[in-house]
Formats: C-alpha cells, structure tokens, sequence
C-alpha cells in the first residue's frame, strides 16, 4: 500500500483531524438513527487515538434530503458504543469550534456538527483549491495531523476529504486501511463470470459507475433491484408512468443507452410485490399503475437470480432488494443474501442496509468482505482512483514516514 497508517505515526499529545463517514440512515419521522453499523466502524481509529486530542469530523445527509441533520444523535450513540466521553459541538469551523478544540486536553474527543452546514462542502475540488477553501485554512493551523477514514464518501473531492490531507501529514484511519487491503487481496484473485446484484437509491452514482464496472470485466452480469431497476423497467417501456425521481428522464436516458450498448448484461425483475391496504400484492411488472410503491422482488425473479448467483466466481451485492425492515417485504433481500452466502463464489456485500439484513439474518460471517461503503465501493472496483485515496498517496509522498 503506497498510504501511511496510523502505525506511521506517534499520536501521543497530538491534536488529530479525523474525517470519519457517519452518516446512517434516519427515519424522517424522529430523525433517530435506524442503523449504526458505520459509526461502530469509526472507533477502531479511536481505540487507536487514545493519547490524543481528536477532533471528528463528518457529514451526515445531504442539503435538502430527508436524512440531513445534526450529528448530536451520532455523538450519544458513539459514547455508548464506544465507552468514552464525547463532546459534542454545535459548530463546525466557527469560533465555538476553534475555542473548544484549542481547550482541548490529551483524551479528549470532540465531534463537530454535520460539515456540510459548510456550504464549501457541498462543491467539488482540486486538492489545492480544497486546500484553500475557509473550513482548510481556518482549522488546519489547529492540527498536528489529518487521519482520513471515511471510506464511504472517499470518492467525493470535498475540502474535508481532500484539503486537510493537502497541508497536514495525513495518513488512513483503521477502517480505509481494512477496506482498501481486503478490497485489493479480493480483486487480485477474484474469478468470473462477475455477477452484479445492484440496487440502492442514488441512481446517478450508480448509473456512472456501471459502465466502467462492465468496461473493466467487473460487470458480467447485472441483476437489478430497487429503484434503479424501475428506471431500467421505464425505460425498456414496462413501467409506462413516472417514478417521481429526481433527474428522472436525464436517468432512464442513460439507462436506455445502457440497454443498447450492452443488451445481453442487465437483468430486470419479471414480477414485484407492492403493497396494498397494509398487504404485501405480487405482480407482473406489466400490471404496475401509478401510485403503486414496489416494496419487493417476486419470486420468478427472485428465482431467476439466485441461479446467476450460483453460477458466479464473483458476487458483488450493493443495496437491498426491497423494504425488508417490513416483514411482508423481507422475502426478496433474504432470499438473494442467503443465495450470496452459501454460493461458492467470492463475495463482496456493501452498505448499511445490507449489512443490518445480514447480522438479522445470521449471514454476516458467510461473506468474504462486508463493506461500509455503496457509491465508493462501485467506483473502487471499477478501479478509479478515489480522491481520497489520492490525497493519502500524494501525503505520503510529501511526507514520508515518520
Ligand atoms: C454514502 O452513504 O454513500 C456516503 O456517505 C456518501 O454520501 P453522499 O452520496 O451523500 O455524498
């Protein structure tokens, strides 16, 4: 690995800049976290900081979005898991925050609000240009060091994943260097035919990032779920409605020049399951009409997966099938993970939802690689170099090894 880890570095009495992802999904009725298993991921680092002054930093939602909020929730849950006092700060490159992190004593943790209250962390940068973005010049000078661990988001080139590393010696936290070292032993021995179960919300990423999983013989086959499988099913003609998406006709645009381009590679569900007064109702997709919520695959296609799955050297499942938090709608993500577990292929299973159906369904220890990140982990495996990454190796070879 051409990064430094936090074995490079003697962090004792240090002041630390530690950019984690804890962003988790919320439900917008409480705004409570449903799921904490990326929070969990942030304390190996902090187990490891113990005779440092940390200062975390991270985001969670996005502007606009119905999971954007504070991160005072983030801070309970991180006490409580990791068993040491976390201050909270309701600031993030204010005053507030300088003072508190300039009064900070060897032990102490704070965490700083959601960072994208900065609007600087809403744009994409240049290393220099983040460098030289007011939440980089401000708080750096505060910094002895920048540890980078927020791997779900490393593939966006925000100031506080790419500036701080620009001017600070900067190396990965636990979790990048667990990912990173897993991803990269699975990708030099992973086999074909390369099966792609994709599903999750951020259409846009994904549609990017699909073509150069397929270019890149990562993307044999892709078996689609969720709602960019609605985009697929439009946009081949079998939902003849809206979805009510953002970007809706830019994204089934793309997913028709998908289908053109690579007719024999994307598979779509035959048959859904929506819900209707409180029941679970299984269809054709032809029968879909407006206003109908698809809350889960139908067994033909359920079927029809598991056998690519079974005929697979590698799996990779990226977002769950359904709304499988409710039991009628379960059938789907359950049936295709424990297909993904008890094949004999080499698996790789990403983000929160995912991980929570595998702990619920006793699966977790079946799967070769349970990654934390969705959008960055498509992107690592087509091979792109992540920004992130890129600030680590650029530090390291500013910096050396200390
Ligand atoms: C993720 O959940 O994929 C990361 O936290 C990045 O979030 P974003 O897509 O809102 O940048």
């Amino acid at each position: 690995m051409r990064i430094l880890t936090l074995d490079d570095f003697d962090t004792k009495g240090k002041t630390v800049f530690l950019r984690v992802d804890m962003n988790c999904p919320i439900d917008p009725a409480n705004m409570k976290i449903i799921e904490t298993s990326r929070i969990k991921e942030s304390t190996d680092s902090l187990k490891d900081l113990e005779g440092a002054k940390v200062v975390i930093m991270s985001h969670q939602g996005r502007v606009g979005n119905k999971d954007y909020t504070s991160m005072e929730n983030h801070a309970k849950v991180l006490e409580q898991i990791l068993g040491r006092k976390i201050k909270y700060v309701e600031d993030v490159i204010g005053s507030d925050a300088q003072n508190e992190i300039k009064n900070m004593k060897d032990g102490d943790i704070i965490l700083l609000d959601n960072v994208r209250l900065c609007a600087e962390e809403n744009y994409e940068f240049s290393a220099s240009d983040a460098s030289k973005t007011i939440m980089v010049t401000r708080l750096s000078k505060l910094f002895d060091l920048c540890v980078l661990d927020s791997f779900p988001s490393s593939h966006r080139a925000h100031p506080s994943i790419i500036g701080f590393a620009h001017v600070l010696p900067a190396c990965a936290g636990r979790l990048v260097e667990r990912e990173v070292r897993k991803l990269d032993e699975i990708m030099t021995v992973a086999k074909g035919p390369h099966v792609v179960v994709l599903g999750g919300s951020k259409v846009i990423d994904r549609l990017e990032a699909i073509k150069e999983l397929i270019q890149n013989g990562r993307a044999d086959q892709v078996m689609l779920t969720g709602v960019i499988a609605n985009v697929f099913l439009r946009a081949q003609g079998r939902i003849k409605f809206p979805l009510g998406i953002k970007r809706e006709e830019e994204v089934v645009q793309k997913a028709h020049s998908l289908i053109g381009e690579y007719p024999d590679v994307f598979s779509v569900p035959v048959d859904i399951a929506v819900e209707r007064n409180g029941k679970r109702v299984e269809m054709d997709v032809r029968e879909l009409v407006k206003g109908d919520s698809v809350y889960d695959l139908g067994p033909k296609t359920v079927e029809y997966y598991l056998k690519s799955i079974q005929g697979a050297g590698t799996v990779f499942m990226s977002g769950p099938a359904g709304f499988f938090e409710n039991e009628n709608f379960k059938f789907g993500t359950e049936e295709l993970l424990k297909g993904v577990a008890n094949s004999f292929a080499t698996t790789i299973v990403s983000g929160g939802h995912l991980t929570a159906a595998l702990k619920r369904y006793g699966l977790a220890e079946k799967i070769n690689h349970i990654s934390t990140a969705g959008g960055a982990l498509v992107l690592y495996l087509t091979g792109t170099k992540l920004p992130m990454i890129q600030a680590l190796e650029e530090a390291a070879g500013r910096y050396g090894t200390k």
